[in-house]
């Protein structure tokens, strides 16, 4: 066997017995992060079999509509057809494989492919292929279509054959979701933040705030969450209370992880309190935007909702910030954070992009720079992984479910 074969069989081999191994309470050894088989085995096993959150409907109000969705080697054209309908197709031409659509955003009457010109409807069916051979089938040739899900306007993807029932797990958030009124929501804001490090790495970090105190001055100075002693029954009492008068719920739901059900539709739902004077996610604590959907007034809370084993969303009482950890490589990931606010505040007038911006741009700036030092650490030959703190519950719960994922 060629040596790089042998590489390739070895770090896999080792990955499995690790995954079957996993008891909790300490993260994953080298090669999760390392290796190029393990990489390409987490693309197949994680990425290509669950829901990903694309986007949200207002990004293509119109027939024609589109936008695409890019993670590891895949790319998805989301696209409203003709009927108004949502669909997702798979940005790989059925002729001999080219991308199809080269612009991330845009309206188009048909995809046209640039190499050899096949074109395709928005439904994704093959309207012309020049000068074929006799007997070639185009109802035979369409771009392959990409399971789509919009749940409360949030538009959702999946490669898998048969992805899991994520309206089934949504349905158990709905009514607490509901006065944020998702569906009627824009994006005020797209950022980039590129991270040369796994994306487990970035995942692991979202998802425990024991590091916010060492490492997020800014957030710290608002969110509870940071140190949960500090989250004193007064503090989550007054914050219940507003809540609950402004029409928010602060009901706890997780059914994710292992527990999800039905399995891979995770759905989490749970607000805490913001240090006092602080109305929102805001760099003085005063609102940000008008509030969400049918709430009534700014209750000094965010809630963590999280729908489907990937994909994240903080919602404040007048904005959202949706995160997204895409994978471009072994070591290289693009961390994404979307701000949404109502869609009928008016920039310049209800909200300016850079205060509503500010905390979430900072503070992923942060945490771009310790996630890559992470990677750096986790690179070394002598790492070994370390136990896990209270605090990172998530974090364990997370990699119980990967390994659940990887070694099966
Ligand atoms: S690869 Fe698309 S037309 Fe040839
Ligand atoms: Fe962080």
């Amino acid at each position: 066997m060629p040596r790089d074969d042998l590489a390739v069989t070895g770090d896999l081999e080792q990955a499995r017995d690790c995954a079957r191994d996993y008891d909790g309470g300490r993260s994953l050894e080298r090669v999760f992060y390392t290796s190029q088989a393990v990489y390409e085995e987490d693309m197949r096993r994680i990425w290509c079999e669950n829901w990903h959150w694309a986007g949200h409907v207002s990004q293509i109000p119109e027939p024609g509509d589109f936008f695409t969705f890019e993670f590891g080697t895949e790319s998805v054209i989301v696209v409203r057809d003709r009927e108004g309908a949502v669909r997702a197709h798979l940005n790989v031409c059925r002729h001999r494989g080219s991308r199809v659509c080269l612009e991330h955003a845009g309206t188009a009457r048909v995809f046209s492919c640039p190499y050899h010109g096949w074109t395709y409807s928005l439904d994704g069916s093959l309207r012309g292929a020049q000068r074929m051979p006799e007997g070639f089938d185009k109802a035979e040739h369409g771009l392959e279509p990409v399971h789509v899900a919009v749940l409360d306007g949030l538009i959702f993807v999946s490669l898998a054959e048969e992805p899991s029932d994520l309206a089934a797990g949504f349905a158990k958030i709905a009514a607490q979701v509901a006065p944020f009124g998702f569906a009627d929501m824009k994006v005020a804001h797209t950022g980039d933040y590129p991270v040369p490090a796994n994306w487990k790495l970035a995942f692991e970090n979202y998802l425990e705030c024991y590091h916010c105190g060492p490492a997020h001055e800014e957030y710290s100075r608002s969110h509870s969450l940071k140190d949960p002693a500090s989250m004193t029954p007064d503090l989550v009492g007054g914050m219940e209370e507003r809540a609950a008068a402004a029409g928010i719920s602060t009901e706890a739901v997780s059914s994710s992880g292992l527990d999800a059900d039905p399995p891979g539709a995770d759905v989490y739902h749970r607000r805490y309190p913001l240090y006092p004077g602080f109305l929102t996610g805001s760099r003085d604590g005063t609102p940000l935007a008008p509030p969400l959907g049918t709430i009534t007034a700014h209750d000094g809370g965010a809630t963590d909702v999280q729908i489907g084993p990937l994909n994240y969303f903080l919602v404040y009482a007048d904005h959202v910030v949706g995160y997204r950890f895409l994978p471009r490589g072994v070591q290289d990931t693009l961390i994404q954070s979307v701000w949404m606010v109502r869609a009928d505040a008016e920039e310049g007038k209800d909200y300016d992009v850079d205060q509503l911006t500010w905390l979430w741009h900072v503070t992923t700036q942060d945490d771009e720079r310790i996630i890559r030092h992470n990677q750096e650490g986790v690179n070394s030959m002598r790492y070994r992984p370390g136990p896990l703190a209270t605090q990172e519950w998530g974090i364990e719960a997370f990699l119980r479910w990967y390994c659940d994922r990887f070694a099966d």
